[in-house]
């Protein structure tokens, strides 16, 4: 049986993040070349995103490419960009079908034009999708997303849009790359490894951490209802007590 029936519907996490790893691992370990863990890694993208919004998950955000993995193999990156670029011909068909919107956060203009315009046009064709929000990080960086909404804010104040007192964590929010979405509840990342990598830091200051060992080409929907029975076993405190909570 499927362990889908014992999700209960009222305390889903709203959003989810995935650090999707352990590509290069699967593939070695089979004998092949890590590429080919990629391509397989979009298998277990197209079911979780499926479930996600079948389940009624509202944000799903995917840890697609952070802005250090620029320095892999140049044949590695050239290959995942038209990974992407191939990714996004042709899942355009299944987020239209599921009624998702697709969304970007990164530094998205150091990314290969073709990949930039392709994003932007599958962004657009699916702006009005209503049921969830699928965000892919792209050259994405936590510490890039800080500097450079610290600069932002820093020049309206410069400027007198706003003064110092006007900074909270609203403000700050406003000036992510995330300032549409909400703090993320449920963090997973597969293979094993259990670090955050320059992964929304700010986002996940009371997210539930979830590591699983399975390596991204192997993340089925059974591990997706594992890692949300598991978050709604958790008690959320947000720095209350049990009893207050009760
Ligand atoms: C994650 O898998 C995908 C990206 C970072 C693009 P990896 O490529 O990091 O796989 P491992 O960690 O080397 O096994
Ligand atoms: C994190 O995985 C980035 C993505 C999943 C896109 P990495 O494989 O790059 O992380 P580290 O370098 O091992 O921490
Ligand atoms: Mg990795």
């Amino acid at each position: 049986m499927s362990l889908k029936t014992t999700i209960s519907s009222e305390n889903l996490p709203s959003h989810i993040a995935i650090i999707m790893d352990g590509n290069g691992r699967w593939a070695k370990e089979k004998g092949f070349m890590r590429i080919f863990g990629h391509e397989n890694g979009t298998k277990s993208v197209r079911t979780t995103v499926e479930s996600c919004a079948e389940l009624g998950v509202k944000h799903l955000t995917l840890y697609a490419f952070s802005t250090e993995n620029w320095n892999r193999p140049k044949l590695e990156v050239k290959t995942l960009m038209q990974l992407l670029i191939s990714s996004l011909k042709k899942e355009i068909k299944t987020l239209q079908e599921n009624n998702i919107q697709l969304n970007a956060i990164g530094d998205l203009k150091t990314l290969p034009e073709k990949v930039y315009k392709e994003l932007l046009h599958v962004i657009d064709e699916t702006k009005e999708n209503s049921r969830m929000t699928l965000t892919l990080a792209l050259s994405y960086g936590s510490r890039d997303e800080l500097i450079n909404a610290m600069k932002l804010i820093s020049d309206k104040v410069k400027n007198n849009i706003i003064s110092v007192e006007n900074i909270d964590e609203t403000l700050i929010n406003q000036h992510l790359y995330t300032q549409n979405l909400p703090d993320v509840d449920l963090l997973i990342r597969t293979s094993g490894e259990k670090r955050i990598s320059n992964f929304l830091l700010w986002q996940i200051a009371y997210a539930e951490l979830y590591f699983t060992d399975v390596y991204w080409p192997d993340f089925t929907n059974e591990n997706l209802y594992e890692a949300i029975i598991n978050y709604q076993k958790r008690e959320r405190r947000f720095g209350k007590t049990s009893e207050q909570l009760n």
